[in-house]
């Protein structure tokens, strides 16, 4: 089971009839449903979201075929008739989610998905508010109207209302866009706690290169629509593959070739974060 492409392209219309543009082409793929914590970065336009969003049927292929913990998605619209068990299954964390909040206050807003998922009343409500205390947000918060929070706890919000209807896979588009540093990291150690004391297979776009070093087991570059590297993060910047993709190599990278550079040391690439490189260094000298 998870989520598997099979010759998958994407084309989508433009004004000029007879014109497409072609946002995947020929994507095959397979993802775990448990234990995956994959990043899918490249620049701008090379079809991460377009991607993403086939993966809980939000768009579907043009040609090929995508199969969605068991559910075959094609292109025929009306012969995929469990979208909604589908997205279910699958829960999507949009870019600036906090838009789509609309309710009176801020525990209906976390319910509304569930029970539009199919779960009653009480239990939508056991549900929102152990998935609120999990994001910390304040009970006091929960009366009020979403629309008179911080960015940042409107973002929180947002994302609870996904988080409490148990999606088994959960699909991350720039969760923390625009946000202060401190939200970020709060955000995304949430997600990372999620993924190891459940297992559920996150999948996350980011343009962060810190965030993917930090958190990714498995590293997915898009370019034109096609997947040009498909592995291990630490292969990926060791090659030419991330300067060609135009991204930008994580800090804790550039200060360990700095130190190996300037101060003669033997410092290797697995190292994902400040600590452990200080930990290194200090060793090199013992
Ligand atoms: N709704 C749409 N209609 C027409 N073309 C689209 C649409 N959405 C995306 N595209 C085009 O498809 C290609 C892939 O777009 P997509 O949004 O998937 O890229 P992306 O990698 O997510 O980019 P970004 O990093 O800017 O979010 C681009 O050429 C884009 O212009
Ligand atoms: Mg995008």
């Amino acid at each position: 089971m998870g989520i598997s492409f099979k010759e998958v392209s994407h084309y989508y219309p433009t004004s000029k009839r007879k014109v497409y543009t072609v946002a995947l082409e020929n994507i095959n793929l397979h993802i775990n449903e448990k234990d995956e914590f994959i990043a899918l970065v490249g620049k701008t336009g090379s079809g991460k979201s377009t991607l993403m969003e086939h993966m809980n049927a939000l768009l579907l292929p043009t040609s090929g075929e995508v199969d969605i913990m068991g559910y075959k998605i094609t292109p025929k619209k009306n012969k995929n008739p469990k979208l909604k068990e589908v997205r279910k299954r699958v829960g999507f964390v949009f870019q600036f989610p906090e838009y789509q909040l609309f309710e009176e206050t801020v525990l209906k807003d976390i319910m509304f998905a569930g029970k539009n998922f199919g779960f009653k009343e009480e239990e939508a409500k056991e549900h929102a508010l152990a998935t609120a205390r999990l994001l910390k947000i304040d009970e006091e918060f929960l009366k009020k109207s979403p629309f008179n929070l911080s960015g940042g706890q409107m973002r929180k919000v947002a994302i609870a209302g996904i988080l409490a209807y148990d999606p088994d896979i959960i699909l991350l588009d720039e969760p923390t866009r625009g946000l202060d540093p401190k939200t970020q990291e709060e955000i995304m150690d949430l997600f990372y706690e999620i993924h190891q004391t459940t297992h559920k297979t996150i999948i996350l776009i980011s343009h962060d290169m810190d965030l993917v070093y930090k958190y990714a087991t498995r590293v997915l570059v898009l370019n034109q629509g096609s997947i040009v590297f498909d592995g291990d993060k630490v292969d990926l910047f060791s090659s030419s593959i991330f300067e060609e993709n135009h991204l930008t190599k994580p800090e804790v990278l550039q200060m360990i070739d700095y130190l190996n550079c300037k101060m003669n040391l033997k410092l290797d690439y697995h190292i994902y974060n400040e600590k452990e490189l200080l930990d290194q260094v200090v060793k090199q000298y013992e």
